[in-house]
Formats: structure tokens, C-alpha cells, sequence
């Protein structure tokens, strides 16, 4: 039987990037897939990926920093497809600025739907899957929480926190059998990597051993292992994800 066959699986950011990979390789492996992203028309080519797999899908428009509109969307996944096994908090963005010129709006902006969104969608799953006593939440951190980066201390401050939260919420919900994990990715290759000077990115190669930029196949790789019953053991842990740029 395929890994994830009978299985829901919750992913936010889902429309492009790193979260369609991830929805594509848990569809792959037998997932339902309930899709998240700011607009339910750009979750259409990932619907239709998922649903030429075989699996059943439904996308939600959501902003994923709305508590209001995270707990809906929570309840109406679940009306749909009776449980969420799988939570991937994947929704993410960037907004690059020294902190001498960083607005407030830039800080609250990347906060509000890197860490906050994290933090009420994991709420929201918390108790259908502790009632259930099986869960496997996976957030999506960054290499850069771990090491910081000129320009994006909000960025790195969200991302740390992810970990935080990733370690805090995993001690809480262990003894229910709900484990919670995060990949740090390193460098892949989407839109948000997609905008950077040819010269920062020969600057990157330069420090990745492994001498590529990563997939979004490569991180939807690991977040398969941490969602999946491989991963039975493993809770509060943070895998990187990055050529071996991180150690
Ligand atoms: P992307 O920009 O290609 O995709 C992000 C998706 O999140 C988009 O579909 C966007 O519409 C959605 N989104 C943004 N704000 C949202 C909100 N408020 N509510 C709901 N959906 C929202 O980005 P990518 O590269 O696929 O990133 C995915 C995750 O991976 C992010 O958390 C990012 O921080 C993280 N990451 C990415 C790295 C990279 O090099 N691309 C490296 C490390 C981490």
C-alpha cells in the first residue's frame, strides 16, 4: 500500500514552489491533498497534478496570518475529508531590507504570515489530531533562521521561530502521538530564488558543497520522510535541506 493511501494531507503555499512539490509527492504516494493558498484559482494546476494522480482535492482560499480564516478553513477541511493526518506549513514570503531601512509593515508583514500563520494553522490542527491520536505536522523553516543573513532579519527572526515553535509544540503534543517537525531548506530553486543578481548567485554555489541549488523535489523529499510512518520516532527535529551549506 502507497505510504500516505487513506491519508489528508493540509498544505499551505500551495499553489507554486516548494508547497506544489510537496503536494505533488504526497499525492504521489497515495495523499488526499486539501490545497491552501491566498486565492483558490492559483491552486488550479496543482488541483489538476493531483487529481491526474487519482487522489481527491479541494483548494481553499486563505490567507494564512487570518486567524479567523484559518480556523474556517480548518473546519471545512475537515467537513470534506473527515481528518487532516498531515499539516505542511509551508506558506512563506520575503520582504529584503537592511534593518536600518526596514519598515514596520516589512517586519509584521513577514512575522504575520511566516511565523504567526505557522502558529494558527498548528492550533487549528492540534486537536482533530490529538483526538485522533496520530498527526504528523511539518513546518517549512529556512537555513537562514540558523545562520541569519544581511537583509533579512525579519526573515530570520520568523524562521527562528518556526524552530521554536516546531520544538515547543512537538513536546505538547508528543504524548498523543502527534509529531512535529521542520526542514530548513538552503537554496531552491522558485520564484523567491528566482529574483537574485547572477553575482549573489555565484557567491551561493561558491558555499554550497554540493554545488547546485536544491529542488523543491528536494524538499518535498524530506517533508515526505517527517510527514510519513519512516519518521515514526522522530519528533522536534529540524532537518536541513541545503547541498550541506548548513552542518
Ligand atoms: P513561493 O513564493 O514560490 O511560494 C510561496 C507560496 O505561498 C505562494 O504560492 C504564495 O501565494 C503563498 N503565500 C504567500 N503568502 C501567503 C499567505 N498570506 N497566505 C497563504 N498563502 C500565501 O516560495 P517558495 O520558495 O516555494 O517557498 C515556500 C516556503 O519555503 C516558504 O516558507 C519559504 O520561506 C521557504 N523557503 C524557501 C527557500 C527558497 O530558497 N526558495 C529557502 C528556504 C525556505
Amino acid at each position: 500500500m502507497a505510504a500516505f493511501e487513506g491519508r489528508t494531507a493540509l498544505v499551505t503555499g500551495a499553489a507554486r514552489g516548494i508547497g506544489r512539490a510537496v503536494a505533488e509527492r504526497l499525492a504521489r504516494d497515495g495523499a488526499d491533498l486539501a490545497l491552501c493558498d491566498l486565492q483558490a484559482d492559483w491552486l488550479e494546476d496543482t488541483a489538476a497534478a493531483v487529481r491526474a494522480m487519482g487522489r481527491k482535492t479541494e483548494t481553499w482560499a486563505v490567507d494564512v496570518s487570518r486567524s479567523d480564516a484559518v480556523a474556517e478553513t480548518v473546519e471545512r477541511v475537515l467537513e470534506t475529508f473527515g481528518r487532516i493526518d498531515v499539516l505542511v506549513n509551508n506558506a512563506g514570503i520575503t520582504r529584503d531590507k537592511l534593518l536600518a531601512r526596514m519598515t514596520d509593515e516589512d517586519w509584521d508583514s513577514v512575522l504575520a504570515v511566516n511565523l504567526r500563520g505557522t502558529f494558527l494553522f498548528s492550533r487549528a490542527v492540534a486537536r482533530p489530531m490529538m483526538k485522533q491520536r496520530s498527526g504528523a505536522i511539518v513546518n517549512i523553516a529556512s537555513i537562514i533562521g540558523l545562520i541569519g543573513n544581511p537583509g533579512q532579519c525579519n526573515y530570520a527572526a520568523s524562521k527562528a521561530g518556526v524552530m521554536a515553535l516546531t520544538k515547543s509544540t512537538a513536546k505538547e503534543l508528543a504524548s498523543r502521538n502527534v509529531r512535529v517537525n521542520a526542514v530548513a531548506p538552503g537554496f531552491i530553486e522558485t520564484r523567491m530564488t528566482d529574483v537574485l543578481a547572477e553575482d549573489v548567485r555565484e557567491k551561493m554555489l561558491a558555499a554550497i558543497p554540493l554545488r547546485r541549488l536544491g529542488t523543491p523535489e528536494d524538499v518535498a523529499e524530506a517533508v515526505a520522510f517527517l510527514a510519513g510512518d519512516a519518521a515514526s520516532y522522530v519528533t522536534g527535529h529540524v532537518l536541513t535541506v541545503s547541498g550541506g551549506m548548513v552542518m
